[in-house]
Order: structure tokens, then sequence, then C-alpha cells
């Protein structure tokens, strides 16, 4: 289900919204080749299929030569055998069919009028092909099938890649991601923080990454049990935060960020929409809680709402803004973007990034605010107010 909404948005963003993929100015369209990582077979490091992982790396120049960027790649989640067999023939999980060019745009673009604060850093795209967010060690095999859960060897196989590259003696590094690369941010900041030199500056960055643990309107925790059953199937409880599970009474809860947040100790930049599609259409209102299509104009186009949609989209923000309460509150060493527009993923877009018309908050674009935080210029913890009343939203109709 998970893939097939991803591609929904695109095609929808498509139809609705060309001038948004022709402003990606052909130009400056910067292609990255791929890498595929050779030593990962020795980890038993694998995609889904048995292929090899992937990255696509472009190199920093001048000042921002010691400093790398590693941007997981999203993509939703497999959590079942059959779910997990077809995306094992597909992009999603399988280096053998993905295109070997990435687009490196927004804050991975290499221009400094498109991404000033990063763009002469080297910048790697992790691509996604587990299933798991970069966290699941197992394997399933039946005599038939055999299926590779191997997502945190490919997350060490990528590191152990990249250290002799230059990584190994960075001065400054990001470890950022969007949807479910956002969530493998929050799952490996620490251990990333962990290979690099003791004196670099090492932050974190999560782009729609923050999956709230919250019931649908059906009042049943969909997403925490889509979530179990994953954690369950590709063997991830171990690598999840130590300090959090052995707390939680429910270890697996670990999985969602609000709990392991507080035990995340490195600097930490949570980027999110209040209304984030993905969970508006999964988590809040997936198709088992609203079996009669309700919902369905409102899903695709936010002004077919009615008010008590409305009012129940205001209670997600609501209960999105209290499970960060304390992260908004206790720490200055981390920051926050959370928006209110119908949009999901926006630090690998140019027109989200920084460009003229981006979504502003107190007329400040998501790539000034992340810069300030990570260069410590400023302050920055920014909350929108309440939809409607931003007036500068990509929102996705
Ligand atoms: C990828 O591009 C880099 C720089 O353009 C080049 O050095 C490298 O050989 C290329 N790799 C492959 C596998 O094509
Ligand atoms: C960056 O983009 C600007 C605006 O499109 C363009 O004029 C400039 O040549 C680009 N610079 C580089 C280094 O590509
Ligand atoms: C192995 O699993 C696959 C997928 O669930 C199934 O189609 C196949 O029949 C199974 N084979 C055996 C021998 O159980
Ligand atoms: C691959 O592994 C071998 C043996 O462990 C090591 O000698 C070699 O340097 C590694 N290559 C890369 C590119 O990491
Ligand atoms: C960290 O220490 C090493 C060795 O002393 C030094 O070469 C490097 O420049 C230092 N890096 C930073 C960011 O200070
Ligand atoms: C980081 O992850 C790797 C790979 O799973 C693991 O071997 C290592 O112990 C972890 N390091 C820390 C400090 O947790
Ligand atoms: C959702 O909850 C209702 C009761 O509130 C239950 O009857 C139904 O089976 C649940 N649906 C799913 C898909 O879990
Ligand atoms: C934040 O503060 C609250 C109460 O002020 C405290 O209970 C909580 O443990 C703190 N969280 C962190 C991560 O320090
Ligand atoms: C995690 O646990 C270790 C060992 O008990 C402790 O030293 C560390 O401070 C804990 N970290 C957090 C953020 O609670
Ligand atoms: C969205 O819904 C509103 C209100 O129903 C309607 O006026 C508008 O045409 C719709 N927009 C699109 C793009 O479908
Ligand atoms: C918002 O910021 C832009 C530059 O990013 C500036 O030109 C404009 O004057 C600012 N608007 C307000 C109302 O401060
Ligand atoms: C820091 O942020 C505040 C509030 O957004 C703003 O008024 C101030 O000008 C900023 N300072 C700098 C140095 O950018």
């Amino acid at each position: 289900m998970n893939v097939n909404s991803i591609v929904v948005l695109k095609l929808v963003l498509f139809i609705y919204w060309p001038w948004l993929v022709n402003s990606e100015g052909e130009q400056n369209r910067l292609l990255v080749n791929m890498t595929l990582v050779q030593n990962a077979s020795a980890l038993g490091a694998y995609c889904l299929d048995g292929s090899l992982p992937a990255y696509h790396l472009h190199r920093g120049f001048g000042a921002g030569a010691d400093n790398w960027l590693l941007q997981f790649e999203g993509g939703g989640w497999c959590n079942d055998i059959k779910s997990c067999l077809d995306r094992s023939k597909s992009n999603h999980g399988s280096t053998r069919y993905m295109n070997k060019w990435e687009v490196f745009s927004g804050i991975l673009s290499n221009n400094a009028s498109f991404n000033p604060d990063f763009y002469n850093w080297n910048r790697v795209k992790i691509r996604y092909c587990d299933g798991a967010s970069f966290s699941g060690d197992a394997k399933f095999y039946n005599g038939t099938s055999m299926l590779y859960f191997r997502g945190q060897r490919i997350w060490q196989a990528i590191i152990l890649d990249l250290l002799p590259k230059g990584l190994g003696h960075a001065k400054k590094a990001m470890l950022s991601g969007c949807s479910a690369g956002g969530l493998a941010t929050f799952l490996h900041c620490d251990n990333f923080t962990s290979f690099l030199p003791k004196n670099a500056s090492v932050k974190c960055l999560s782009d729609a990454g923050f999956f709230l643990d919250e019931r649908d309107i059906a009042l049943n925790h969909t997403m925490r049990s889509f979530y179990e059953d994953l954690i369950t199937l590709q063997g991830v409880e171990p690598n999840l935060n130590q300090n959090c599970t052995s707390t939680l009474y429910y270890p697996h809860l670990c999985f969602f960020p609000q709990y392991a947040l507080p035990y995340i100790e490195t600097p930490f930049f949570i980027l999110n929409s209040a209304y984030d599609v993905y969970q508006f259409h999964h988590i809040l209102v997936p198709p088992s809680s609203d079996p009669r299509r309700h919902w369905d104009h409102c899903k695709l186009n936010v002004t077919a709402c009615d008010a008590s949609q409305l009012n129940i989209l205001q209670g997600f923000r609501n209960d999105m803004l209290a499970a960060l309460r304390d992260f908004y509150q206790n720490s200055t060493r981390d920051g926050m973007y959370i928006n209110s527009c119908f949009t999901h993923c926006q630090s690998e877009t140019q027109e989200t990034w920084f460009a003229v018309g981006s979504p502003r908050i107190h007329n400040k674009t998501i790539a000034e605010t992340v810069g300030d935080w990570y260069f410590s210029r400023n302050i920055s913890k920014e909350i929108d107010c309440a939809y409607p009343c931003d007036t500068t939203c990509h929102h996705m109709i």
C-alpha cells in the first residue's frame, strides 16, 4: 500500500503541478551516477532481492571539501512476505530496477543560489532497498522464495565504504533523509556520530520522518500494528535505541520517533508538516478506517474537506505538537520547522527547500532555518499557525 501511495502522490503532483516539474531548471539539473557497494557482500548486506546496495556521491569542493551530507532515500515500508516480495521486484527493493542517475536538487544541489549552506559539501544519496528504514536484520527462505531483510547491514556497509573516501576525517557532517529515510535518520543518528572524528560537528535532520503514534479515525492503532508486523518480520528490535527499548514497556514503540527522541544525543532538526499528507492518508485516515470513503475528496484536495474533517486534522496537528513539546522546550542545540502545508518531504525539491515562493514561517525558508541551526547562527524553532493561515504553502492537490 505504501509504495503505491507515494507513486500516486508523485503522479498527482505531476498532473496538477506541471510548473513544479518544469521549473527544476533543465539547464541546472545535476545528475549523479550510482556507485554499487561491492564490499557489501562480505557483510551480507543485500537489498531485498539479493542485489548489492548503492549510493550516489557528488564530491564537495572549496570550503566544503571536508564536510559530508548523507541523505537516506525514502519510499514506505513492507511488513509481510507478499508486500516484500513485490517490493523486491521494484526500484524500492532492488538496485537492479533503480535509475542509475539521480537528480540532486534542494538540499543536494551543488549551486549556492539553490542550496546556500550545503552546496559545496560532499553529498551522498543513499538508495533505499530494504523496506524497513535501514534497520532490519533477518532473512526469509522457504525453499522457493528468498528475501534479505538486511537494512542494518546496508547502513553499516555504506558507512564503511564512505569512511576511506573522506567521511572518516570529516570536519562537519549531517545525516538526513526523507519519509522512511527521515525515520532512518532518527534510528541511526547516534550511530552515525560514533563513526566520525570526536572533534567533528555532527548533526541530524529528519524530513517528513516524524511518524506519529496516533489512532486512526476508527480508533484503531493501524500504524502501530503495521510497524509491529514490520519489526517482527524484518528483525528490527535489536537495532532500536537500547536506552529506549530498555525503558519502554513495549520496546517496539521505539520505532516511533517520539519515543526514541529523548534518547538521541546528537543535535537534531525535525522538519515536518503538521498535516503531512502521508500520515493523513495512512495513519489518521487509512482506507480501512473509512470503508464508505467519506474522505476521498478531502484527501485529494484540502479545500474539499468539511468542518468536521478539518477538526480532525487540527486534532492531529495538536497531537503532533504535543509529542514535540519537550523537544521544543528543553534543548537549545536542536531545531524544528513544523509548517502547516499539505505536503510530504520538503528538503529534496527545490521549490520547497529554497526558491522564490518557497514555504516560509516568519518569513524564513526551510533552507535558511536549517542552515541557521546547523551553523548556530540563530535559534531555529519554527512552528506555523494552523491551517489555513499560511499562504506560502505548496499544498498537494
Ligand atoms: C561516476 O562519476 C564519477 C565522476 O563523474 C566518475 O569518476 C566515476 O567513474 C563514475 N562512476 C561510474 C560507475 O560510472
Ligand atoms: C547557479 O544557478 C544560477 C541561477 O540559475 C546560474 O546562473 C549559475 O550559473 C549556477 N551556478 C553554477 C555553479 O552552476
Ligand atoms: C514460499 O513463499 C512464497 C511467498 O509467500 C509462496 O508463494 C511459496 O508457495 C512458498 N513456497 C513454499 C515451498 O512454501
Ligand atoms: C573491501 O574489503 C576489503 C577486505 O576487507 C578491503 O581490503 C578493501 O579495502 C575494501 N574496499 C573498500 C572499497 O572498502
Ligand atoms: C580534529 O582533529 C584532527 C587531529 O588532531 C585534526 O586534523 C582536524 O583538523 C580536527 N578537526 C576539526 C574539525 O577541528
Ligand atoms: C553502529 O552500528 C553498527 C552496525 O550495526 C554496529 O556494529 C555498531 O556497534 C554501532 N555502534 C554504536 C556505537 O552503536
Ligand atoms: C477497527 O476498529 C473497529 C472497532 O472500532 C473494528 O471493528 C475493526 O475491525 C477495526 N479495523 C481494522 C482494520 O483493524
Ligand atoms: C524535558 O523536560 C521535561 C519536563 O520539563 C522532562 O520530563 C523531560 O525528561 C525532558 N526531556 C529531555 C529529553 O530532556
Ligand atoms: C544511554 O545509556 C547509556 C548507558 O546506560 C548512558 O551512558 C547514556 O547516557 C544513555 N543516553 C541517554 C541519552 O539516555
Ligand atoms: C478542490 O475543491 C474545491 C472545493 O470543492 C473546488 O472548488 C476545487 O476546484 C478543487 N480543486 C481541484 C484542483 O480539484
Ligand atoms: C522576507 O524576506 C525577504 C528576503 O528573503 C525580504 O526581501 C522581505 O522584505 C521579507 N519580508 C518581510 C515582510 O520581512
Ligand atoms: C534571529 O531570528 C530572529 C527571529 O526570527 C530575527 O529577528 C533575527 O534577526 C535573527 N538574527 C539573525 C542574526 O539572523
